[in-house]
């Protein structure tokens, strides 16, 4: 199974492991990681979720194969398939959680960092928002959180241009809290999930809910409206061109497309 769950001193851990595919995230590793999360919510023992990958690599993103061949449904039934679970359960998850990067973390990698309450990542992370470049468009609210943390020039530079970012940058920009070294990055992030075990549940509960009130109803709204155009995108000829030029290992050309 390329995702792995284990539950330990209060810490649901939802652990990406496809390291042949560099982590490239599937169909069912989606629902996986829906299920795990669905499960740490619903299991009073567990005060924190934390969401890691393998060494070198947290994960490339979406798997391209399924990006061409089983692309989520259209319109409504955008909501229904494995990924918008899993985006609704992070999103709905009202214990906290967080992540430790180690290595790449490309699309998805990226943006699922942004609804985490504590990030910290290895001194070999190296973020990407690439979806532009794949002919898609942002996703999981990341064209209204991303510019909201940095400004609309920085936001750019990584959702249109799709650069590649280092961990510092990450930290100086507001999407993680600290850099570790590659070692150490599971255990500490393992260390602050663990804290939680001594604080009151309810209190937590209600603060993290407080600290997202105010956006809640936009950021849902932003997700819906980016994963109907992301699943319209999917089937353009532009996506096409660029998975294709991905498995053929060449530059996409976009130069006859308007
Ligand atoms: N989907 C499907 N397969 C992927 C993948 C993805 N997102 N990322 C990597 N793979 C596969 C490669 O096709 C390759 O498979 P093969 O061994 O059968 O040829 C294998 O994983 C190793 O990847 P490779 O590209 O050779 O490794 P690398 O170390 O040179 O580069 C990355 C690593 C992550 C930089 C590079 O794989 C990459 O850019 N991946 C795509 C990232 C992306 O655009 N994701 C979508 C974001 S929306």
């Amino acid at each position: 199974m390329s995702i792995k769950t284990a539950t330990l001193n209060g810490v649901a851990t939802i652990e990406i492991a496809r390291p042949e595919k560099k982590n490239a995230i599937t169909v069912a590793m989606y629902q996986a990681m829906a299920d795990g999360i669905n499960a740490a919510a619903a299991d009073p023992a567990v005060r924190a979720v934390l969401i890691t990958g393998q060494p070198g690599i947290f994960t490339s993103g979406n798997d391209i194969d399924d990006f061409m061949n089983r692309p989520p449904g259209q319109g409504s039934h955008m909501m229904e398939s494995p990924v918008a679970r899993f985006l609704h359960a992070l999103f709905e998850f009202d214990k906290p959680a967080v992540a430790a990067v180690t290595g790449a973390a490309i699309g998805i990698g990226t943006t699922m960092l942004l609804h985490c309450d504590l990030v910290y990542v290895a001194d070999d992370a190296r973020l990407a928002m690439p979806f532009v470049s794949l002919g898609l468009v942002p996703e999981f609210a990341s064209s209204l959180l991303v510019p909201q943390l940095m400004g609309h020039r920085r936001a750019a530079e990584k959702l249109l241009l799709g650069d590649p970012f280092s961990a510092e940058q990450a930290v100086e920009c507001g999407i993680a809290n600290a850099v570790l070294p590659a070692g150490e990055v599971v255990n500490h992030a393992r260390r602050m999930a663990e804290r939680f075990n001594a604080l009151p549940p309810g209190a937590v509960r209600e603060a993290k809910r407080l600290m997202r009130a105010p956006q809640r109803e936009l950021i849902a709204n932003t997700i819906r409206t980016e994963g109907e155009l992301f699943a319209t995108r999917l089937r353009s000829p532009e996506a096409m061109e660029a998975f294709q030029a991905f498995f053929q290992k060449r530059q996409p050309d976009f130069s006859k497309f308007q």
